[in-house]
C-alpha cells in the first residue's frame, strides 16, 4: 500500500484552520472542500488517460483524455459527503457511488448500512472519500467492499490519518492483489482511548453537519 502525505504549505495552512476548534461549520465545510481539491490533484496523478488528437488554431496536436470506464468516486457517508464537491470539481466526468458505513463507538467496528454502487466495478479506478483514517476499520471494510465488486485500483483520500489506521490497513490488505493508495493531508501522532485522532480535528461529521 502506498501512503502519500501531501506536503504543501497551502494544504498545511488550510488544515491548521480546519483543526481550530473556533472554526464554525460553514468555514469548516469550505476549508474541507478546498483541501480535497488540492488533495485530488495529488490523488489523480495515476488516473488513466488515453491519447487523443485535437486541432489547435495553429495545427494538429496530440494530448490525452480520461479513459473509459469512467473513474468512480465513493464518499463514505456521512462525513465523506463533505469531500464530494471538492473531488468532482477536479474530476467532473467521474461517476459517484455511495457507501454508508457506521462505526460502533464502543467496539469501533464498522458496518455497512447503505450501498449505492454499480454491481460490477471491473476495470474501474475508484476514489474513496473519508476525512479521518483513524482505526482504519471503516476504510478497510470499504476497500474490501469495492474489491469484492471487482475494483482494480483504489485510492483513499483522507484529510487526517493516524499511524495506527495505516498499520491496520497494511495488515488487513496484505493479501490483496489490487493496488491501494492513501493520499492524506497529514499523518497525526496517534489515537486516543476513544479512537479519536490526536491532535486531529474532533468529529469530522459533527463539525461538518452538526451533532445529530
Ligand atoms: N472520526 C472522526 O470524525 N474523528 C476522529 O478523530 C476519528 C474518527
Amino acid at each position: 500500500m502506498r501512503v502519500h502525505v501531501a506536503d504543501h504549505p497551502l494544504i498545511a495552512h488550510k488544515l491548521t484552520a480546519l483543526r481550530d476548534e473556533t472554526t464554525d461549520s460553514p468555514t469548516f465545510r469550505r476549508l474541507a472542500d478546498e483541501l480535497v481539491t488540492l488533495l485530488a490533484y495529488e490523488a489523480t496523478r495515476d488516473v488513466r488517460v488515453q491519447p487523443v488528437e485535437v486541432r489547435t488554431p495553429v495545427g494538429p496536436a496530440t494530448g490525452v483524455r480520461l479513459s473509459q470506464p469512467k473513474p468512480l468516486v465513493v464518499p463514505i457517508l456521512r462525513a465523506g459527503l463533505g469531500m464530494l464537491d471538492g473531488m468532482v470539481r477536479l474530476l467532473p466526468t467521474a461517476e459517484v457511488g455511495f457507501l454508508g458505513m457506521v462505526r460502533d463507538e464502543s467496539t469501533l467496528k464498522a458496518t455497512t448500512y447503505a450501498n449505492r454502487l454499480p454491481d460490477d466495478l471491473s476495470g474501474r479506478q475508484c476514489y474513496l472519500l473519508d476525512p479521518m483514517l483513524a482505526t482504519g476499520g471503516t476504510l478497510a471494510a470499504a476497500i474490501h467492499f469495492l474489491v469484492d465488486l471487482g475494483a482494480d485500483d483504489i485510492t483513499a483520500i483522507t484529510l487526517l490519518s493516524a499511524p495506527e489506521g495505516v498499520a491496520r490497513l497494511e495488515s488487513e490488505l496484505a493479501g490483496l492483489d489490487v493496488p491501494v493508495s492513501v493520499v492524506t493531508a497529514a499523518m497525526d501522532e496517534r489515537l486516543n482511548e476513544h479512537g479519536y485522532i490526536v491532535p486531529g480535528l474532533g468529529d469530522a461529521g459533527d463539525r461538518l453537519y452538526g451533532v445529530v
